[in-house]
């Protein structure tokens, strides 16, 4: 038996280090080291392993052969457009998201919809009967489906080879461990050791492998950078959980776009796959209340119409309250600063709250000029006809700035039948806007729009 040793691991980074280190010379942080227990590997573990990775020889570039229709379907369009089109074999898929939000749902739905597969699906959170009880509620399985309860990776390379699956899946990576290494499941080293198991056989076997993880408070996978960079794609599934919608993110994917959304809604039979967001977050609208602006961004290549709610009202106590919801709250901070300062509209003294319809957070700074509008509604209570959207990024002196691909914004919203849309002045270069069936107005300050809208 070799020997064991304690190593201390950076949280956030997976550096080891054989003494306790109050800053991680790799990453930065302060206070992240843990100590952990690790058993070195027996030398016949060791030369097994070197001989499962030798087994492939240096090729000449031109003799290597790929398939690009080999791609696994999921029979999910939305799963698999964040993949970039389906799973590759070999590959090793990580799955993120807090506890809670689906991801269970997600893999298990999956692994029932693909057809004429053999999968296998290891849970080391739930039993058989709770996975089964669960798959009652979204569906039956349209391939061949085994399931087993199963922490130990020695135990689960076992069950591989009796079952051999065609994808194998395993919910999650936090409560699995090898016994190879001597430290708890969970922890830094044992991750770091069961992903590069599970690695290794979807490499050898060509058999794809999903792998489930836990995320902290904070929004990072337990144990991040360490599993990140030996996976090939890691995907995040996150959401508000009191809103039905779920987005799927692409964070890495060395096989695809890491542009591209998935969107579900999770509902008592599973996740439902929406097609198409905006109408879905569009049609709870009322009209004529002051404070909402629909916001026309892009997540990747896909239009999404989002509504964007404010409230602003005099502050009851001296220092006025601030609050975002879906939105990044220093950047509200910001634009609330530029709409005073710049614009003069006195908003210091007022109470502001920021609200995203659904629960999603958006990353496109196009949503701007929407949340910038939707104050300004809120503040004069005036609304903002339902007709109208915007669609550009406000600069710290308020000037209305382009945004990436107006086109499709524009050609999106008129789809949608919006009358108008709002959007830089400097965005429309080229652009023939006889071309659109709505009425593009352009802005070149924040004062325009706010004349043009309210005046
Ligand atoms: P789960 O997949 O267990 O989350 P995770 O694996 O990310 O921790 O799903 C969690 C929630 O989903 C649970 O609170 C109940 C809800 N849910 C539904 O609303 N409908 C369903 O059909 C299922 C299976 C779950
Ligand atoms: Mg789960």
């Amino acid at each position: 038996m070799a020997k064991a040793k304690k190593y201390f691991f950076c949280r956030e980074c997976g550096y080891q280090s054989s003494s306790w280190l109050g800053r991680c010379p790799e990453c930065g942080k302060w206070n992240t080291f843990d100590e952990e227990v690790v058993q070195a590997a027996t030398s016949s573990a060791k030369s097994a392993k070197q001989q499962g990775l030798s087994l492939s020889e240096p090729k000449r570039i031109e003799e290597v052969t790929y398939d690009e229709t080999v791609r696994m379907s999921t029979h999910c369009d939305e799963f698999d457009r964040v993949l970039g089109g389906g799973i590759v074999p070999g590959s090793l898929i990580l799955l993120g998201g807090e506890p809670g939000i689906g991801k269970s749902t997600l893999l298990l739905q999956t692994a029932l919809s693909i057809k004429d597969k053999r999968l296998l699906y290891v849970s080391g959170e739930e039993s058989e009967q709770q996975i089964k009880m669960r798959a009652d509620r979204i569906g039956s399985p349209q391939g061949e489906m085994y399931v087993v309860s199963e922490t130990s990776t020695n135990r689960i390379f076992q069950h591989i080879e009796a079952v051999k699956p065609d994808i194998l899946i395993v919910d999650s990576i936090q409560t699995i461990n090898s016994e190879d290494i001597d430290s708890s499941a969970g922890s830094i080293s044992q991750i770091r050791e069961c992903t590069t198991e599970f690695q290794r056989y979807a490499k050898l076997s060509g058999t794809p492998v999903l792998l489930i993880g836990h995320i902290t408070k904070d929004g990072t996978l337990a144990g991040p950078k360490v599993m990140e960079h030996i996976v090939d794609a890691v995907l995040q599934f996150e959401g508000d959980r009191n809103y039905g919608f779920r987005i799927l993110r692409a964070l890495k994917n060395r096989f695809g776009s890491t542009a591209e959304l998935g969107i579900f809604e999770m509902q008592n039979s599973g996740l439902r796959e929406v097609p198409n967001p905006s109408e879905i977050l569009l049609s709870q609208r009322d009209e004529n209340l002051s404070g909402a602006a629909i916001s026309a961004t892009l997540e990747g290549a896909r239009p999404i119409f989002i509504e964007v709610q404010s409230l602003v009202s005099s502050a009851v106590y001296g220092t006025p309250q601030r609050n975002a919801n879906g939105f990044d709250f220093r950047r509200l901070s910001m634009l609330l600063a530029v709409l005073e300062k710049r614009c003069g509209f006195k908003l210091g003294a007022k109470d502001v709250f920021l609200n995203i319809a659904g629960g999603i957070r958006v990353n496109d700074p196009a949503i701007d000029l929407a949340v910038a509008c939707s104050i300004l509604s809120s503040n004069v209570d005036i609304p903002i006809p339902p007709t109208v959207c915007l669609a550009a990024e406000m600069g710290l002196n308020g000037e209305i700035r382009p945004v990436s691909r107006v086109e499709q914004r524009i050609a999106e919203a008129a789809r949608l039948g919006f009358e108008k849309i709002f959007v830089s002045r400097y965005n429309t270069k080229g652009l023939d806007k006889k071309k659109y069936a709505i009425d593009i107005v352009e802005v070149a300050v924040i004062e325009d729009a706010f004349r043009k809208l309210f005046a």
